[in-house]
């Protein structure tokens, strides 16, 4: 689809749009934190709670099974969005998060042993870092960094000369939510099985972003959530190689991922996916997100990605010659514009500048965006972070200039008083 030419038709589609903030129309420029619902995937989640309503994978009735066909229909729907080989390689987790948790405790278990190393980098999210810290320490596996160039970006020099014969897992985001720089994640996903070193990449950034093949990638997981694909909250992806996940132990159990179980303590799983399913999911989530995709899918990846870059450069391009702006990736080839304004030199404190831009209706997230250890290389203690998607407009651009042109210390500091 052509966006541009769309837009006032896909801006239709999201009922929040509509809405205001601190008295304006709502610029809302925190899609790396979340994305807006359009109607269509809201629909998805009122029409299983108003007409499905059953469990999946438990009854013998007729709702039971179209719950149960809607909700297979829905791993098949994300096969398909990330061309996975089959459908079963799609587990359904509450998110990003919860997936790459369930990576570390269940790889660490099984697969690493002391002195082993898990390879990742300073710009990783929590959540692609603490798993595998927390998960190391019962056995002595250690972490370390591939250290990242100049710009913050991770190279293939770099990670070739972080690898040593220690080194099992490599976890790493395809795109930083911070620098929006994207990792080359298919070379690296071949050097690292030349050694037989395991890739679990963090797509949480990427999946709504870029067009994602796994197959193409090569990667052995590929974890994602819903919430920052236009989907609902609580629901996301572990996708894996098949035979890993069968190779993995689920580390929860519960109803539906056993066959069966005695009480000598014998227990049979069910195969992938289900083993890594107990409990009742968020089936309303699943079907929510895959009516998410299928949206998606309408406007194409490949021309969100473009006029994510468009969005981004004209913003570069407004922003010119105001000095007092810096921003910190430039060249990162997404959405993703992270800055900070100083007045006469002196940074103003990034959560300032962004109540300051709130009080103009415009959302941007501020702080160290969950990648803690990134604040050594920036040099700085946060920054502010706009990041766009398909919905946001030139026109919003041009306010959101407007307003960090006005940024200075006195108006960011006198929204306090
Ligand atoms: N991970 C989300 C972000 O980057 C919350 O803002």
């Amino acid at each position: 689809m052509d966006i541009k030419e769309n837009i006032e038709k896909i801006r239709e589609d999201f009922p929040i749009l509509k809405r205001e903030m601190s008295g304006h129309p709502l610029v809302y420029l925190d899609n790396c934190a979340t994305t807006l619902k359009p109607k269509k995937m809201i629909d998805a989640v009122v029409h299983y709670y108003t007409y499905l309503g059953a469990n999946a994978h438990r009854g013998d009735y007729e709702m039971s099974a179209q719950v149960d066909y809607a909700y297979e229909n829905a791993r098949k729907t994300t096969q398909e969005f990330i061309h996975a080989r089959r459908p079963e390689e799609i587990v359904f987790t509450s998110g990003s998060t919860e997936s790459l948790n369930i990576l570390a405790m269940a790889i660490t278990n099984q697969w690493l042993h002391e002195g082993d190393v898990v390879l990742s980098t300073v710009a990783e999210h929590a959540s692609s870092v603490l798993p595998w810290i927390e998960a190391g320490k019962s056995k002595n596996v250690k972490i370390e960094y591939i250290p990242l160039d100049e710009k913050g970006r991770v190279t293939i020099e770099n990670f070739k000369k972080a690898l040593h014969d220690k080194v099992k897992i490599v976890a790493l985001a395809q795109v930083s939510n911070v620098l929006g720089y994207e990792a080359p994640v298919k070379e690296i996903c071949r050097i690292a099985h030349e050694r037989g070193i395991k890739v679990v990449v963090d797509g949480a950034q990427s999946v709504a972003h870029l067009p994602v093949d796994v197959q193409e990638l090569d990667c052995d997981f590929f974890c994602f959530s819903g919430h920052k694909m236009c989907g609902p909250t609580g629901i996301g992806v572990l996708y894996g190689k098949f035979d890993l996940l069968e190779a993995l132990t689920p580390v929860y159990f519960g109803g539906e991922s056993n066959a069966r179980f005695n009480k000598c303590g014998k227990v049979s799983l069910k195969k992938t996916p289900l083993k890594y399913e107990s409990g009742t999911q968020p089936i309303e989530g699943a079907l929510g997100m895959a009516a998410a995709m299928k949206y998606i899918n309408t406007i194409g990846k490949e021309q969100i990605h473009q006029y994510e870059i468009e969005l981004k450069d004209y913003f570069l391009e407004k922003i010119k010659g105001v000095g007092k702006v810096k921003i910190y990736n430039e060249d990162a080839h997404s959405g993703i514009i992270t800055f900070n304004v100083y007045d006469d030199g002196k940074l103003i404190f990034p959560q300032d500048v962004a109540s300051f831009l709130n009080t103009k209706g415009i959302a941007v997230r501020s702080g160290e965006h969950c990648a803690k250890l990134l604040g050594d290389v920036l040099k700085v203690p946060g920054t502010c972070r706009a990041s766009v998607y398909f919905y946001n407009t030139f026109e919003e651009i041009d306010k959101f200039v407007d307003a960090l042109k006005e940024a200075s210390f006195e108006t960011c500091l006198d929204i306090f008083f």
